[in-house]
């Protein structure tokens, strides 16, 4: 089964990037039945959605951007877990990842094709307490609208999901990076539970 992980800083390799890769290492680690996939946002051109409704008679998007050629890998069937890692923006989501989970509304109205993936999330902060965990639930309600089943780090500590501060005065969030491990851990235990 695959675990899909997607970064969604503009920024390309920065914490964001680098705290979703360590929690696919972890998530890979649990079987060697995992394979992990890492789709990075940075620099691609994803547009908002604009409503248009073409998406409700197909699976494809009337914008021509670069989310086009994201459907194939996003609709694989034998994706079963998914970790979606934003950056803290005013006390939420980047637009990147708004973007991105708006105009995955295609999955939805085609068959929920996202219907039982395991679903975490990691939010990654400039401040210590700068908005991870209400960054978390808002990405989180998106993809209980796509039926899936979400997950947060697991016992124990067993919070929201991965909480990290990347302004930390040390090499790195050594704290934050666990949560984020431990949430992708979580995800393909519960995955392979689920035998989804
Ligand atoms: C427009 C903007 C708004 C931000 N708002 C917050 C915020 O509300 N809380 C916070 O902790 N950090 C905030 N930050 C800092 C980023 O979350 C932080 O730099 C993070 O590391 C960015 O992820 P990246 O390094 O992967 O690009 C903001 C940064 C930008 C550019």
């Amino acid at each position: 089964m695959k675990i899909l992980g997607i970064a969604c800083s503009p920024r390309k390799g920065k914490a964001t990037y680098s705290a979703l890769s360590r929690a696919l290492s972890a998530a890979s680690e649990v079987s060697n039945s995992i394979e992990t996939v890492i789709i990075d946002l940075a620099g691609l051109d994803i547009r908002g959605c604009i409503a248009c409704g073409h998406c409700v008679k197909a699976l494809e998007c009337s914008q021509k951007d670069d989310f086009s050629g994201l459907i194939a890998t996003l609709s694989d069937t034998s994706v079963r877990g998914m970790l979606i890692a934003t950056p803290v923006y005013f006390g939420s989501m980047s637009s990147l990842c708004k973007a991105f989970l708006d105009r995955s509304v295609m999955f939805r109205r085609n068959g929920f094709l996202w219907r039982d993936r395991l679903g975490g999330v990691i939010a990654v902060g400039g401040f210590r307490n700068g908005g991870q965990e209400v960054t978390i639930q808002a990405v989180q309600a998106a993809l209980l609208i796509q039926d899936m089943v979400i997950v947060g780090d697991g016992t124990p500590g067993a919070h929201l999901g991965g909480t990290v501060w990347s302004g930390h005065p040390g090499a790195e969030d050594g704290d934050g990076i666990k949560t984020s491990e431990a949430v992708g851990r979580r995800v393909a235990e519960v995955a392979l539970k689920l035998g989804v």
